[in-house]
C-alpha cells in the first residue's frame, strides 16, 4: 500500500484542525482511504510562533518551495486564506500534477474556473468542500448524491459571525454595535469584520453554491449583496410581531433561463426550519425536482468542523487517486440567454418613520394601491403619547417587483409626514 503524502499550506485554525484529525483518527482514516496518509511538510509564516500543537520541528517550513518542488508530495492542502499567494500556489501545484484540497472560498469563487481547467488538464483533483459552510458536506452532496436533480432553489445561512450577531440581537433585544463588540471580544468576529457583516463572505459562498447546484459561473462581484449593519433592534422586534425572524440569507432561484440571486437580510417565517438556526450554526435549504426539499444543518466554521470537511476531501482523493475525478467546478460561462435578475419578485417589509398626524395610513396605502401594490399587513407603533412625535409605521407588502416599490416610495417620500424610510427588507416565505 503506497502512502499518500500531504503538503499542508497553513497551520492556523483550520490547518491545526486537519493536523489533529489526521493524527487522532489515523488508523480509521487509513482504512477508509485504503492508504496511509502522511503529512510530509507544513508551510507557516512564522517558524518561531508558539503553537498549541506538539509538532516535530522538522515538519515546519517557511519556504513554499519545500512543498511545491517536492515530487514526493501527492496532495497540496491550501489553508492559508486570502487570494494571493494562495491562488498561485494552488495553480502551480495542479500544474505539477499534485491534487489540491482547499477551504478558500475567496479563491474558488473568483478563480475556480482557472483552477478547474488546470486540474482537468493535469488529470488531478481539485476539492473545496470546506469552502462553503465549514463542516456541512453541501458541495459533495450537491455534486454526487444529489447530482441527478435539477435544482430550483438554494437558500441558506452560511456565515456564523452574522448569524451570531442577529441571534443575540433577537434573543436579548441588543443593538448591532454592542453585539459586534461582544462577538469581537469573544473571538467570534474578526477585528476587521467587514467581509462578514457586509455580506462579501456570503457572496463568495453563494457563487460557489450557484456553480455547484446550477452549473453557472457567476463572478461574486455580480451578486447583489447587502450586509447586516443597518438592521436595528426595532426591525427585529417588528419582524417578530409579524411572525418572522431576520436572517442574513444567501439565496438563488433558477427558473428556466432566469437566475435570481442575492445576499441580503431577510424576514423568514418563524415556523421555517431556517429561522431556528442560531448563533454560529449554518444551514442550507435546497429544492430539487426529484428529491424535493432538503435541509442541511451544522457548524459552519471552527477548527475541527472545517478540518473534518478538508479531511473528507483528502480521503476521497486517496480512494480515487488512480482514476481522479477532476473537479465539480463548472468552468463554463453562463449561457448567453441567461437573464440575471438581482431584484426579482418578492415580498417586502418597509419601516417608515412618520409624523403622528391623522390620515397617514390612508395616504400611504392609497399610494401603494395606485402602483398596483397590495398590502399584507400594517402596524403603527406609538412610542409616545405626546402629539406631534414621530412614530414608526411598518408595512409587509405582497409580492411585487422592486422597481414598482421604488416608484411607489418615490411618491410616498414627497408627503410631508414621511420623516424617513428606515428599512426595506425582503420577506422570504420559503414555502
Ligand atoms: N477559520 C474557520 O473556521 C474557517 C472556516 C471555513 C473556511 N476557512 C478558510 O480556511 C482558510 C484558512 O483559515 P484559518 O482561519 O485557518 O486562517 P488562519 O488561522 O489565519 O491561519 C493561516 C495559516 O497560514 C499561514 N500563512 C498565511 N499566509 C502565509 C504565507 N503567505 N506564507 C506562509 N504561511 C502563511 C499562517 O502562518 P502562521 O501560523 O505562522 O501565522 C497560519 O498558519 C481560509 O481560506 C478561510 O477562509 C476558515
Amino acid at each position: 500500500m503506497k502512502n499518500l503524502k500531504i503538503g499542508l499550506l497553513g497551520l492556523g485554525t483550520v490547518g491545526s484542525g486537519v493536523y489533529r484529525i489526521l493524527t487522532a483518527n489515523a488508523d480509521k482514516i487509513s482504512v477508509n482511504a485504503g492508504k496511509k496518509i502522511e503529512i510530509s511538510r507544513i508551510l507557516v509564516g512564522d517558524l518561531n510562533k508558539k503553537r498549541s500543537l506538539d509538532i516535530p520541528a522538522e515538519l515546519l517550513t517557511d519556504n513554499v518551495r519545500d512543498i511545491l518542488d517536492d515530487p514526493g508530495i501527492d496532495i497540496v492542502v491550501e489553508l492559508l486564506g486570502g487570494i494571493h499567494p494562495a491562488f498561485e500556489y494552488m495553480l502551480e501545484a495542479l500544474n505539477k500534477k499534485k491534487h489540491v484540497v482547499t477551504a478558500n472560498k475567496a479563491v474558488i469563487a473568483n478563480y475556480g474556473s482557472e483552477l478547474a481547467e488546470a486540474a482537468a488538464a493535469n488529470m488531478v483533483a481539485l476539492k473545496y468542500e470546506a469552502s462553503v459552510a465549514g463542516g456541512i458536506p453541501i458541495i459533495n452532496a450537491l455534486s454526487s448524491a444529489l447530482s441527478g436533480n435539477e435544482f430550483f432553489e438554494i437558500a441558506g445561512i452560511v456565515n456564523g459571525t452574522t448569524n451570531y450577531i442577529l441571534t443575540q440581537m433577537t434573543e436579548f433585544g441588543l443593538n448591532y454595535e454592542d453585539v459586534l463588540k461582544e462577538a469581537q471580544d469573544k473571538g467570534f468576529a474578526e477585528a476587521d469584520p467587514t467581509s462578514d457583516v457586509e455580506g462579501e463572505d456570503v457572496a463568495y459562498k453563494l457563487a460557489i453554491l450557484i456553480n455547484t447546484a446550477f452549473g453557472l459561473r457567476i463572478p461574486p462581484m455580480n451578486i447583489p449583496r447587502e450586509g447586516i449593519t443597518k438592521i436595528s433592534k426595532d426591525d427585529i422586534e417588528y419582524a417578530s410581531q409579524f411572525g418572522y425572524k431576520i436572517k442574513l440569507l444567501a439565496m438563488a432561484k433558477r427558473n428556466g433561463n432566469e437566475l435570481e440571486c442575492g445576499v441580503q437580510p431577510a424576514l423568514i417565517p418563524v415556523a421555517h426550519p431556517l429561522a431556528s438556526v442560531s448563533n454560529e450554526f449554518n444551514a442550507l435549504f435546497v429544492k430539487g425536482d426529484a428529491v424535493d426539499d432538503l435541509m442541511f444543518y451544522g457548524k459552519g466554521a471552527g477548527s475541527l468542523p472545517t478540518g473534518s470537511a478538508v479531511v473528507g476531501d483528502i480521503i476521497d482523493i486517496a480512494r480515487k487517486s488512480d482514476f481522479p475525478e477532476c473537479c465539480a467546478f463548472q468552468p463554463a460561462e453562463p449561457p448567453s440567454d441567461l437573464r440575471f435578475t438581482g431584484d426579482g419578485l418578492g415580498m417586502y417589509y418597509i419601516n417608515f418613520l412618520v409624523a403622528d398626524v391623522p390620515g397617514v395610513l390612508g395616504k400611504v396605502s392609497t399610494a401603494f394601491g395606485d402602483h398596483g401594490i397590495s398590502i399584507e399587513s400594517v402596524m403603527q407603533r406609538s412610542k409616545s403619547k405626546r402629539a406631534g412625535d414621530d412614530v414608526p409605521v411598518i408595512y409587509i407588502l405582497h409580492e411585487l417587483h422592486r422597481k414598482q416599490l421604488d416608484q411607489a416610495l418615490a411618491e410616498i417620500c414627497t408627503y410631508d409626514f414621511i420623516k424617513e424610510v428606515r428599512s426595506i427588507l425582503r420577506v422570504e416565505p420559503l414555502t
